[in-house]
Order: C-alpha cells, then structure tokens, then sequence
C-alpha cells in the first residue's frame, strides 16, 4: 500500500512540463510591479507620486468611478446575472456598441461584432482570426506592451514603424514603408491605432493625419489585404473633435478590413467587469456572416462567454436614454477632472526641457529620454515612478492630482538631466 506523502522540494523528481517558450516567462507585469513598490513605499509614510497605473484616480486616491454604472450593475436581475450569455454576447449589446462606436454614420449598417473579455479580448481575437501564425502586427514604435505579450503568446510577432517625425507630428511616411514592406514581406498586414489618446504617449491624430492616413491604407490596400484596427481604450477621454476619427475611417472600410476594439473598463470605468467588444465593417452580407461566425468561434475558443451581469447593465445604459444622459455627465465630471491635468502638465512643462508629443487628453502622456531606465531611477529616488520605456518613460497623469503635477515635472527634468548625464 502507498503511503501518503506531502509534497516537498526533496520528493520532487520532475521539473515542470512547461514547453520551452512558455517556460522562462516573465511572470511579473513590469507597471504592476512598479505601482507594488510605490504603494509600499507609500504605506511607510513616505510622499511618493506613483504616475504608472492606467487608471484614472480621484484626488484623494480612490479609483474613480460612475455612480450610474455600479448601479446598473448591482440591478441585474441576479438569475439572469447568474446565466451564461449568449457566446457572441448579448445581440442587444452587440447593436448598442456598434451605435455607440459609429453613432450616426453609415459603418454602423454594415457592422457585426462580438462580447470580448475588455478590450484586451478584442486584440486577442483581432490577432488570431487576421493574422498567420508567424506573421506580424504593424505599430507605432510607442504602443501598448501587452499586444506584443498577445501576439507571443499566440505566435505573431510585432513591427514597428517610426512615430513622429522631426516637427512631432506622425510620422506618415514610415507608416506607409512599414505597410508596404508588410504586404511585400507576409502578404498581408494587420495594423493597430490606439488613436484617439494613445497609450503610452497621449498623442491623438488630427483631421490632417486621419485624412492622410486613410489615403495610404487606400493605396497600399491595392497591393494586399489590410486589417486596420482602431483600439478605442481612451478614445472617450479624448479632445473635442478627437471622435472624429469616424468619419475618417469611412473611406478606409471601402478597401480595408475596418475592425474597432471597444472597452468598457476606461469609458464606463469599470475595469474589472472586463466588458468589451470586437467590431468588424463590411459592406457584404455575406462577408459579415463570416466574420461573426469567425469571431463567435474565437469566443467559444478562448473563454466561451463573458460577464453576463455587466453585459446587461452596460446594454441597459447604453439603450436607456435616461440612463444614457446621467452616465455622460457623471463621464462629463470624470474628463474635466483628467483635463485639469493635462492642462497642469502642458503649463508646468512649457518652457523647461521636457520634450513630448502633443498632448490634449487621454490618461497618459510621454516624455522623450536618451536613457529611460535611468530617468525612471533618478525619479524613484524623488519618490515619483513613472514607467521607463524604449526612449521614453510614461507618466500616467489619470493618477496625479493637479497640485501634484509642479512636483511631477520637477522630477521629470531631475530625471532628464540625469540620464543625459548617462548618455
Ligand atoms: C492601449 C490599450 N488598449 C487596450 C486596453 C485594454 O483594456 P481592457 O482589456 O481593460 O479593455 C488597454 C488597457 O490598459 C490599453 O491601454
């Protein structure tokens, strides 16, 4: 008979069967770890700044969120909260996010989508369902990490193209090379916008960009099939005129493939009921049909259905038109809250050395650095983290209170000076 033996270092025979990629991971997000070591210096006593968590904070420090919508949610009928969603989601809200995206333009007759876990479920099936495995995502040198987290994990790579051109404006140019070389390379290209409000650098396309923009993806879309996504994270925190986006992407879906990432977590501020949404254009029925079968068997592929009780009360608050109105004006109070900011920072930082894109809302702003890791350094010594980045570090100002933003600047030219130093 066996003899029942608890598990221990010494009884170990085997190392885990991890296959080899997955087996040196890194396991720790590196925002996260930086935002664990500001809150436990914080909880000493110290002062600290902590600009690293994309998530937009009251000046007390509380996490901001709308009344409205944990009301909504804490309504669900509990037994309809309890039930499995529809595997592409609820078809009442899947309609009310495509009209919320496209309001009253005509993209919105000829879209299909399905209920993704956030935004980030959005890109997972964006990445699997348009990309061959081996083949690459095409974006801005500045993105989001994760995307890059998402196409290793499902075997795509990512590559980058110049950003901002010597005036800092965005780089056209090595846009339309990086297309080029893409449709020539892999036949085929997949690229992501997290336009308005970019993550990490804040920088929102103009009306001028758009339009250029659009012409290249119509001209390169000649040379092969285009994907072109538009990753709305932060588009509600935008600058006025900044959802005009809309109409720009309108000549783009007549020759590529339009697909739109919607999230809940930053719009509704609800960032742990994970609702989100993968929306595709096509003019062709029959088209569309494949696409929603695609995506609903991407879904059953990867978590089968969604949070049902947050499906439903995002639905309700988008269709209820009441309930509408009070979620945008609590939103209203939540985005002049973040504007202060930006317009703290853009105050403090004129005149000094910082150099940065243009900034006009979003939760983040980046500040150019010859050495980011020693910039986030000389910065953590002063008791302000923010995330070293590829030449860069982020500053995630939806955290700073506006009185802060003087001492915030401060330490990003303290930062500066040092890394030059190092450089
Ligand atoms: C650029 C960008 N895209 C997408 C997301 C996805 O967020 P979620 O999955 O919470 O919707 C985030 C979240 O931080 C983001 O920064």
């Amino acid at each position: 008979m066996r003899t029942a033996q608890s598990l221990s270092t010494e009884n170990m025979v085997f190392d885990t069967t991890l296959i080899p990629i997955a087996a040196d991971r890194p396991g720790d997000d590196p925002i996260f770890r930086l935002n664990a070591e500001a809150r436990a210096r914080a909880a000493k006593g110290e002062s600290i700044l902590n600009a690293t968590i994309g998530a937009l904070l009251e000046d007390d420090g509380k996490l901001a969120i709308l009344p409205s919508v944990s009301e909504a949610i804490a309504n669900v009928d509990p037994r309809r909260a309890a039930s499995y969603a529809p595997i592409s989601g609820e078809p009442a809200f899947l309609q009310a996010v495509i009209d919320d995206t496209f309001g009253r333009s005509e993209l919105a007759s000829f879209s299909v989508a399905a209920a993704t876990a956030g935004g980030t479920g959005a890109l997972l099936h964006a990445i699997t369902s348009f990309l061959e495995p081996g083949q690459s995502i095409l974006v801005p040198e500045y993105y989001w990490g994760p995307y890059k987290t998402i196409a290793s994990h499902t075997a795509r790579k990512v590559e980058t193209f110049s950003m901002f051109t010597e005036e800092g404006g965005f780089d056209l140019l090595s846009f339309e090379a990086g297309l080029k070389g893409q449709l020539e390379g892999q036949g085929r290209a997949l690229i992501i916008f997290n336009f308005p409000c970019n993550n990490p650098t804040g920088y929102s396309l103009d009306d001028d960009e758009w339009r250029e923009l659009s012409l290249i993806v119509e001209r390169q879309a000649e040379k092969g099939p285009i994907t072109f996504l538009v990753d709305l994270a932060y588009a509600r925190f935008g600058a006025a005129g900044s959802e005009r986006w809309v109409e720009h992407v309108e000549g783009l879906a007549r020759c590529a493939q339009l697909l739109v990432a919607w999230s809940g977590s930053k719009a509704f501020a609800q960032y742990g009921a994970r609702v989100g949404a993968l929306i595709a254009v096509h003019p062709a029925p029959k088209e569309r049909a494949r696409l929603s079968a695609a995506l609903g068997f991407a879904c059953r592929g990867t978590w089968s259905n969604c949070n049902h009780q947050a499906m439903v009360a995002i639905t309700e608050l988008l269709l209820d038109p009441a309930k509408r109105r009070r979620v945008t004006a609590e939103r209203e109070v939540l985005k002049r809250l973040l504007h202060e900011r930006v317009d703290a920072f853009n105050q403090a930082a004129r005149g000094t050395s910082l150099r940065y894109p243009r900034y006009e809302g979003g939760f983040f702003v980046s500040v150019f650095t010859p050495n980011a890791e020693v910039m986030a350094e000389k910065m953590r010594e002063l008791g302000v983290f923010v995330i070293p980045l590829q030449g860069a570090v982020r500053v995630a100002l939806c955290a700073i209170r506006s009185r802060d933003v003087p001492r915030l600047v401060v330490a990003l030219e303290d930062g500066l000076a040092a890394a030059e130093e190092s450089a």
